[in-house]
């Protein structure tokens, strides 16, 4: 059997071709253009910039994807029965009565739409969308950017018939099914995340109605075949399976196996994210900014953002030591040094998602001497993540998800320092494992498990992922973190006062 996961990113569309065994078979990657700051073509004469707006053409996605599967097909031995999607999530698609897109989607890290979350936490109340979604709103998030239509593009707005994610775009273009699953629903804010159905109230508020919005899904479910002009477009035998698939972040952690109650995962990409699988719903009931969605397993997940992980050494190292060697600037950091540092490092430099929702939030180094070093502050940075994750990791624990194990995946697992780093400040057992393709592996364990090949997720993750290195908690460092912690959780507030 062969599958294909595809993984729809902010900067490419990556597609991996995966054989039963779980072996990777052959990557493609497809770029297309991101549009920064600018206002969608034909709505704007004046050709003025438009701060914090990001864009892309869902028809740059399909050619893209199209084209990709055309290269990955080419030199594979063995018919490819099924594929499925990782997407960038949140993004609004939006097609009229003639299928056509109305205007380029608005994308996840978008953040025009302030005024609507105000409108919808403060007006609609937090109690309302908490109640109905399982989410306080958040400028990423599908409904605000609905709003924003409706406020700002009348005319655009009211000639929207479907309302779709961006992966839904592509399952649509190759099987002319209106189809989502529960992962990606749940960052739309029209979803009730607990009972897994489009809420009627929440719809009322986006001022469209059921037709609009696509059937759901399970993520490792079939939705259908290929039209006959997809194969045609794709190089796809018509009868492949088309398995929706779901959001990156619940497809990535399908990735690396973090299904099971209880598990947990951290990525440390430009972002950073801490992800707990859980059986249960839960909901975090504070202003925090803690995710309460539906994994792609059939169940639930919490997870929380730190906005500038990676982002913040790549600040540090290229921008600020102009260095750009990560290794060498961490090579004299030894293990007894972790937890004895006197500086602390707040990663806020882009603002923070959890746990303070505040755009506004900025970085700060503090406790800095005549002694303290370069590689003082490098650790610090380090540290300042590793803290800003424990705090996601507090407020989860709280709502009753304890994990003893963290997959660690992004280009920031590439620090084996980082990864004590973590272990420690999180107190967890941290492994890397043997695939860091994340969302298009998960992917293409979702189109295995949706051709039959496995029972479910939890089965397919067991037999095809495994641990290549682990980095186990020392009690001393974990003593020495535990007291550092409230001191780093104190700052963002004494500091606040300071902007
Ligand atoms: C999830 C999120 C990102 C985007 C783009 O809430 O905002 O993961 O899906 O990667």
């Amino acid at each position: 059997m062969i599958t294909i996961g595809i993984d729809l990113g902010t900067s490419a569309v990556k597609l991996l071709a995966m054989d039963g065994a779980g072996n990777t078979l052959k990557i493609v990657s497809k770029e297309y253009p991101l549009y920064l700051g600018k206002e969608t073509s034909g709505t704007d004469a004046s050709g003025g910039t438009k701060q914090g707006w990001t864009e892309q053409d869902p028809i740059d996605w399909w050619e893209k994807t199209a084209e990709g599967l055309r290269e990955i097909t080419a030199g594979l031995t063995g018919k490819v029965d099924a594929v499925s999607f990782s997407g960038q999530m949140h993004g609004l698609v939006a097609l009229d009565e003639n299928d056509n897109v109305i205007r380029r989607a608005i994308l996840w890290n978008d953040q025009r739409t302030q005024k609507q979350c105000d409108y919808l936490n403060e007006t609609v109340g937090r109690e309302t969308l908490l109640a109905n979604t399982a989410n306080t709103a958040l400028t990423g998030f599908t409904l605000p950017k609905i709003l924003w239509m409706k406020e700002n593009e009348p005319q655009l707005y009211n000639k929207i018939c479907k309302v779709m994610l961006p992966k839904d775009y592509l399952a649509y273009k190759l099987t002319g099914i209106f189809a989502t699953d529960y992962s990606d629903a749940s960052g739309t804010m029209l979803l009730d995340v607990k009972n897994k159905d489009w809420s009627a109230c929440m719809l009322g508020i986006a001022g469209i109605e059921i037709k609009n919005v696509p059937k759901l899904f399970a993520s490792s479910e079939p939705i259908g075949r290929l039209t006959a002009e997809a194969a045609k477009q794709t190089g796809l035998p018509q009868d492949t399976l088309v398995v929706i698939g779901g959001g990156d972040q619940a497809v990535g952690a399908v990735g690396t196996g973090t299904v099971n109650d209880g598990m947990c995962s951290v990525s440390l990409g430009t972002s950073g994210v801490l992800f707990f699988a859980g059986d249960n719903f839960a909901v975090d009931r504070g202003k925090s900014a803690v995710h309460s969605f539906c994994h792609a397993n059939g169940k639930y997940h919490l997870m929380g953002v730190t906005l500038a992980a990676a982002a913040s050494t790549k600040w540090w190292v290229e921008d600020i030591l102009q260095s750009g060697d990560h290794n060498s600037e961490q090579k004299n950091i030894a293990d007894a040094a972790l937890g004895a540092n006197s500086v602390y490092f707040l990663p806020y430099l882009n603002g923070e998602r959890t746990p303070h929702n505040d755009p506004d939030g900025r970085g700060a180094f503090v406790g800095m001497t005549l002694t303290t070093t370069r590689a003082d502050l490098t650790q610090a940075v380090l540290e300042g993540v590793a803290f800003s994750l424990r705090d996601i990791k507090e407020i989860v624990q709280k709502l009753g998800l304890n994990a003893k194990t963290a997959r660690i995946i992004g280009g920031g697992a590439k620090s084996t320092l980082w990864c004590k780093i973590i272990a420690n400040v999180l107190q967890l057992r941290v492994e890397k494992i043997n695939s860091q393709e994340g969302p298009a592996l998960g992917a293409a364990i979702l189109a295995l498990v949706g051709a039959g090949a496995f029972k479910n997720v939890s089965e397919a993750c067991e037999s095809l992922i495994g641990v290549t290195e682990v980095f186990e908690p020392s009690a001393a460092a974990v003593e020495r973190y535990n007291k550092r912690y409230p001191v780093y959780a104190s700052l963002y507030g004494r500091l606040k006062s300071y902007e």
